[in-house]
């Protein structure tokens, strides 16, 4: 092309062997032509072992790198011309970011930077078609809007932002740099804000596989503080669509609010799995795994509902979710009995050292 542009159908996603970054490349690679480059630094939570059904897919390149390294991205946006940026990489577990904040400054805020500062060099350099469908899309979380009370209205695009964790924090600041880039130098910044996300491939610290992951191993189910805070549930699969459809529709400098409808206590998600796992599993004792939940010491300013009205991007992009929280927490069951191989390669020296750190003295 004249503009120099190789192919308008590769894109960069960062963060693309986490959990819903490696959704994302299946998804993005079965959508349609796009060639994806996926650079990802493998922090504890990046896993190669997510990415192995592409290990000979020459549509599927990865890079082991970290967004903040400008020279690399600078070098990959000229090799790779792509026509989007998608950024999932991030630190992304609040407890961690409770015990050791520093790498989530670094690189959700100062990456995030960095990454937007070569998008921005390259986009410009960019000539007419190329420029104007270029999209840099940022992928966030709902946790930036705060905590909601029980009868407050769900967090809309238009709710003020009010971070309480050190994680939601560095997001927030995330989401403030992708914003101040459109409106100052017009970077075609798209930004995307969900809720919590479960499915195949998330690593066992989060709620959903961590109980799944306890339950099997016969250890105790933690339950922090009275288990009545409340998360707004999404399959992955459903927020890859909706990013795939915002990359597709969405107008840059705009931000869309992704949610499932699907408020659940913990305690809720926390029975809901130990029934799916009575059926599907059963204990040897004959118990029903709800005999293992112990509540434990409350998270630190653990914020205590979240709910998400994703009324603009249903109306304006026309996105729905295709699963309902019980097909999706069903689905998901399943994927980890099937997967007892990734779930104990996954459980490493690294895993076990953080499930010391965080629950020993609870
Ligand atoms: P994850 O922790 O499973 O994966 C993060 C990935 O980013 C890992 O592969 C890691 O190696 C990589 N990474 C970390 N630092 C990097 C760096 N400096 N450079 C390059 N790669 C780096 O996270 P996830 O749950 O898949 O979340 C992905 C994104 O979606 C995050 O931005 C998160 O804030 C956002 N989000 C997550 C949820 C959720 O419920 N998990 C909900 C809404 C939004
Ligand atoms: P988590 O999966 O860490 O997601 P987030 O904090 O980003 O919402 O936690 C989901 C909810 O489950 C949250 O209210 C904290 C709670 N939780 C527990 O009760 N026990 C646990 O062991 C974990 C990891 C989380």
């Amino acid at each position: 092309m004249s503009d120099g542009t190789k192919s308008e159908d590769t894109i960069i996603v960062t963060g693309g062997a986490g959990f819903i970054g490696a959704n994302f490349v299946y998804a993005a690679l079965k959508a349609g032509g796009s060639s994806v480059v996926n650079l990802d630094k493998l922090t504890y939570a990046g896993n190669l072992e997510n990415l192995a059904a592409l290990a000979d897919n020459p549509r599927h390149i990865f890079v082991k790198g970290d967004i903040g390294d400008r020279h690399l991205v600078a070098e990959l946006l000229q090799t790779h011309r792509p026509a989007a940026i998608i950024n999932f990489a991030a630190e992304s577990h609040v407890d961690r970011s409770i015990s050791a904040p520093d790498d989530f400054i670094q690189t959700n805020m100062v990456g995030t930077f960095y990454l937007l500062q070569e998008a921005r060099n390259y986009w410009q350099n960019l000539q007419g078609e190329a420029r104007s469908a270029f999209r840099f899309l940022h992928v966030s979380t709902d946790e930036v809007y705060g905590s909601l009370e029980k009868d407050d209205p769900p967090f809309s695009e238009t709710t003020a932002y009010a971070p309480n964790s050190p994680y939601s924090a560095s997001k927030a600041a995330s989401d403030h740099l992708a914003r101040a880039f459109f409106h100052t130098y017009g970077l075609p910044t798209l930004t995307t804000n969900c809720s919590n996300n479960y499915g195949p491939y998330q690593f066992p610290e989060k709620l959903i596989p961590l109980v799944i992951h306890n339950a099997l191993a016969e250890k105790p189910i933690p339950v922090y503080g009275d288990g009545a805070n409340i998360r707004d549930w999404l399959f992955v699969a459903d927020h890859c669509s909706a990013i795939l459809a915002v990359l597709a529709k969405g107008i840059p400098g705009e931000v869309y609010n992704i949610g499932g409808r699907s408020e659940k206590t913990n305690l809720d998600v926390v029975h809901t799995l130990c029934r799916i796992l009575d059926e599907l599993a059963p204990r040897d004792n004959g118990l029903g795994y709800d005999q293992l939940i112990t509540f434990v010491t409350d998270r630190p300013g653990h914020d205590r509902r979240y709910a998400i009205d994703a009324a603009k991007i249903e109306a304006e992009i026309g996105w729905q979710p295709e699963e309902t929280f019980e097909s999706g927490i069903h689905k998901t069951v399943q994927w980890y009995l099937d997967h007892v191989e990734w779930v104990a390669n996954v459980n490493s020296g690294a895993y076990r050292d953080w499930i010391e750190t965080n629950y020993e003295d609870r």
